[in-house]
C-alpha cells in the first residue's frame, strides 16, 4: 500500500467544474479538465493562433507547441515523441489506423478481439473484415469478468494477424495482463493493439514496457480536452503505407498518420493535462482511488449486484451494479435526479453485456481521483433508499 498521501481538496480547487453539488461518478464518459487545462488552450488561442509553416512568429510558436505535444505524449506513453499520432478521439483514430494496418492483410487472415472490448476496438475490425474477406474472432471472459487467457491461446494460429484487447474496461472495470497478451500474440507472429482509453486516467501507461505495437488513448478521459492519441511501435508506423495527401511531410514518424490541421489549441491542453497529472503523481492517484474503490465495496448494499471482480485487485475503480428490482435506466435516471452522474447501459461495450446476459445494461459508477470519500457514502446512502 502506497504512503502517499492525495489532498482531494486541493486536487478539487484546481477543477472550476467540480464547484457542483453533484457528485461526478461519469469520469469513464470523459472526466473534467482542470482550469489550467482550460487556460492553456485559450491562452494558445489569444497568443498563438495560427496554422504550421508560416514563416511568421505565431506559426513557429505553433510549430513549437505541436513538437511540445509529441514529447509530453512520448513521456507520457512511454514512447518516442515520432512514434506518436493524434487524432480527433480514439474511435476514428482507430478506423483510420486498422484500415491501414490491413492494406496488405489477405482473405482469411483473423484478427482476435475480446469480449471485454469496447465497440471502437471491435467495429473497426469488422469493418475492415468486411471489406477484405477477414475472420474477426472473440476471445471470451470468465465468469468473474477477467480475460480467459486459454481461451486466447486456443484461438491464436498462424493466421493470427492481430490480438486487439482492451488495458481496462469501461464496463466492469476489469483490468487485463497486457505483457502476458503481447507475449502470447508474438509468439504467434500477430500484433498486439492495446485500447488504453479507459485505463488512461488510471495508472501510467509504458508502451515500450509492454512491448505492444499500438496502443491508442483518449486525452478527454485523463483530464484533457477531447482528442485521441495513438502510438504505433517505429518499425511498425515505418512500414505502413500511410493514407495521406502528397504535400505533408513525411517526418515525424507519427505524422504520416495525422490527416489535416491537427487541432492545436487541444494539444495546448493535452500538454497542460499531462502536467497536472504529473503534478500530481500516480502513487497519490492509485492510491487514492484504491481506497475509495473499497469503501465503495465494503459498503454496496445487499440489494445491489456488482458485476465484475468483488476487491480492488485486478480492477480499477470502475463499477457496473444493478439494484434489485429496479431496471439500470430507472436507477441512472433516479440518481441523477438526486444528484449523482452516474451512466446506465452497456456504454458500448456490448459484448460484456450479452457475456453477462444484461441486456439492458447496467448503471456504472466511475471512480476517479478527485471523487471525494464523502461522495462515496452519499451515492451508497442514496442506494439503499431506492
Ligand atoms: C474503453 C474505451 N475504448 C474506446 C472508447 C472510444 O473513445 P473515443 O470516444 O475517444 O472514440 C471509449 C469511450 O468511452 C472507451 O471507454
Amino acid at each position: 500500500m502506497s504512503t502517499v498521501a492525495l489532498d482531494v481538496a486541493a486536487v478539487r480547487a484546481r477543477f472550476s467544474a467540480l464547484r457542483t453539488p453533484t457528485a461526478l461518478f461519469d469520469g469513464p464518459g470523459g472526466t473534467q479538465v482542470p482550469d489550467e487545462v482550460i487556460d492553456a488552450i485559450s491562452t494558445y488561442l489569444r497568443e498563438s493562433n495560427a496554422n504550421v509553416s508560416g514563416p511568421y512568429e505565431s506559426s513557429r510558436r505553433t510549430e513549437a507547441l505541436v513538437e511540445e505535444a509529441r514529447a509530453t505524449a512520448g513521456r507520457f506513453l512511454g514512447c518516442s515523441p515520432d512514434e506518436v499520432a493524434f487524432g480527433a478521439n480514439m474511435s476514428t483514430l482507430n478506423f483510420a489506423l486498422t484500415r491501414t494496418a490491413g492494406r496488405k492483410w489477405r482473405a482469411g487472415d483473423e484478427i482476435l478481439v475480446t469480449k471485454l472490448d469496447h465497440d471502437a476496438n471491435v467495429s473497426p475490425w469488422l469493418e475492415l473484415a468486411h471489406d477484405r474477406d477477414l475472420v474477426v474472432r472473440f476471445v471470451d471472459i470468465n465468469d468473474d469478468t477477467t480475460l480467459d487467457l486459454d481461451d486466447l491461446e486456443r484461438q491464436l494460429s498462424d493466421r493470427t494477424r492481430v490480438v486487439a484487447f482492451p488495458l481496462a474496461s469501461n464496463a466492469v472495470g476489469t483490468k487485463t495482463d497486457a505483457k502476458r497478451i503481447v507475449e502470447l500474440a508474438r509468439a504467434a507472429g500477430a500484433l498486439s493493439w492495446a485500447d488504453a482509453v479507459h485505463y488512461g486516467p488510471h495508472g501510467p501507461i509504458d508502451a515500450a514496457e509492454l512491448g505492444v505495437d499500438v496502443l491508442i488513448c483518449s486525452p478527454y478521459k485523463f483530464f484533457g480536452p477531447h482528442l485521441g492519441l495513438a502510438y504505433g511501435r517505429r518499425e511498425l508506423l515505418e512500414s505502413w503505407r500511410p493514407y495521406k495527401v502528397r504535400p505533408a511531410a513525411n517526418e515525424p514518424l507519427g505524422h504520416r498518420f495525422e490527416t489535416g490541421t491537427l487541432p492545436h489549441e487541444l494539444l495546448a491542453g493535452f500538454v497542460a493535462a499531462v502536467g497536472y497529472i504529473e503534478s500530481i503523481g500516480w502513487d497519490a492517484i492509485q492510491a487514492h482511488e484504491r481506497e475509495l474503490g473499497e469503501r465503495f465495496l465494503a459498503g454496496l448494499p445487499e440489494s445491489c449486484t456488482l458485476y465484475g471482480l468483488p476487491t480492488m485487485d485486478g480492477r480499477v475503480a470502475t463499477f457496473a451494479f444493478n439494484v434489485d428490482g429496479h431496471g439500470a435506466r430507472e436507477t441512472a435516471t433516479k440518481l441523477g435526479d438526486r444528484g449523482f452522474a452516474v451512466w446506465q447501459g452497456n456504454y458500448y461495450a456490448m459484448e460484456v453485456m450479452q457475456r453477462l446476459g444484461l441486456p439492458e445494461g447496467a448503471v456504472r459508477a466511475g471512480i476517479v481521483h478527485y471523487n471525494t470519500a464523502d461522495e462515496v457514502d452519499r451515492l451508497l446512502a442514496e442506494l439503499e433508499t431506492l
